[in-house]
């Protein structure tokens, strides 16, 4: 699949859109809130007094809670900068001129994006006559340049690295037969080259992206990442998240029922992969633009609050649909998403009432330029 041509979070504002479903992101991104604010804390402090713009990017950006609420963040650490050195609306020239790209393939919904960006309060708040921060779409892909040499003062992406940029190429053989029959990701019966060929993607994918921020970024410059990871190495087969076997589950299901055809499943692959934190930090070692200047890695039982397990499950199955749409209507067609859907809330709720965990491992690194 063209992932650049057809992937995109589910579109508008609908029940199943990713804007009203990505809470599990938005929590993820609240407990990293506290670095995130350090962070932009001394990306001012660096700026103050210089006739500067300060670039920031977020990739991956998507829709809904976390690019607003980073927005708001970025605005209100200037806003306290502002305050901090009693500057009113007749301040001119602060020193703290900030542009903020919004960056997502441009099959994502930017144009809800930007919708919601303009409503957001405080960010029209003028000093010198302008408005705090301007912002802009850098529609294109990550894993390619996106921006001219030296310009970007701090790169933000919150659940977004760890898609893959394809499917790999290595889950069929010589001849075009499937290696990953029955599958939709790396599982207890995947063979060891279905491992390989996942592990040789990402980390091809992980290096062209820190190459290419390499570029981009400023010297001293820095990159705050969270992806989903994994526990640790020794889980490579076994390890998957709740959406990931949902999605299996119901795919095998709907094969019973006639709806999908088995061979149509065995071609069929998640273009995603969950480091380890190891492997994440012997990519960005191996590439050497970056030094990691702080690690976490945050366990969550995702949408654990919610005690009612009917309930549960419809946030944990909204969530995967909002995630899995585009990709299961392309290969699959539009017919199969409303069934799809059902399946996804059955296992979900038969995950929780078996007394299953819905925990997700993020990974967290706070990258410096060399
Ligand atoms: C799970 S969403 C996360 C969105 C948002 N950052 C959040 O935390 O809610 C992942 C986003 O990454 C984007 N994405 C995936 N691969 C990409 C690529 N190669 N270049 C740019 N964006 C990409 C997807 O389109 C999607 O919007």
């Amino acid at each position: 699949m063209a992932m650049n041509k057809h992937f995109h979070m589910s579109k508008g504002e609908g029940e199943l859109s990713y804007s009203r479903n990505s809470s599990i992101q938005e929590t993820v991104w609240l407990m990293n809130k506290q670095l995130l604010e350090s962070v932009l804390e001394s990306l001012f402090k660096v700026s103050y007094g210089v006739d500067k713009i300060c670039n920031i990017v977020d990739l991956g950006c998507g829709v809904g809670p976390v690019p607003l609420a980073l927005v708001s963040l970025v605005s209100n650490v200037i806003k306290g900068k502002l305050k901090e050195l009693e500057c009113d609306e007749s301040c001119d020239e602060v020193g703290f001129k900030c542009q903020i790209y919004m960056n997502d393939l441009p099959s994502n919904d930017f144009s809800k994006l930007f919708k919601d960006l303009m409503s957001l309060e405080g960010l029209q708040t003028k000093y010198d006559g302008n408005p705090l921060c301007f912002f802009m779409g850098a529609p294109g892909s990550y894993y390619d340049r996106l921006f001219h040499h030296n310009t970007l003062d701090f790169v933000h992406a919150n659940y977004a690295l760890h898609w893959l940029s394809q499917v790999p190429a290595g889950l069929w053989n010589e001849h075009g037969v499937p290696i990953n029959k029955g599958n939709v990701y790396m599982s207890e019966t995947s063979s060891k080259a279905v491992g390989n060929a996942y592990w040789t993607q990402f980390e091809n994918d992980f290096t062209k992206f820190l190459k290419n921020r390499s570029e981009e970024v400023v010297p001293n410059g820095c990159m705050l990442i969270t992806l989903l990871g994994r526990p640790n190495d020794s889980d490579f087969f076994t390890w998957r998240t709740v959406e990931l076997k949902i999605i299996n589950q119901s795919l095998i299901a709907l094969i019973s029922e006639g709806l999908v055809k088995e061979e149509k499943l065995d071609n069929f692959n998640f273009p995603a992969y969950h480091p380890s934190m190891d492997q994440l930090e012997s990519v960005v070692k191996k590439e050497g633009s970056f030094l990691i200047e702080e690690k976490r890695i945050v366990i969550h039982d995702s949408a654990s609050e919610i005690k009612n397990k009917h309930e549960r499950a419809q946030v944990l199955a909204k969530s995967t649909y909002a995630l899995s749409e585009s990709l299961i209507s392309h290969h699959f067609g539009d017919q199969i998403l409303q069934p799809f859907f059902d399946k996804l809330v059955y296992f979900a709720f038969q995950h929780l009432d078996l007394g299953y965990l819905a925990q997700n491992h993020s990974l967290t690194i706070l990258l410096r330029k060399i």
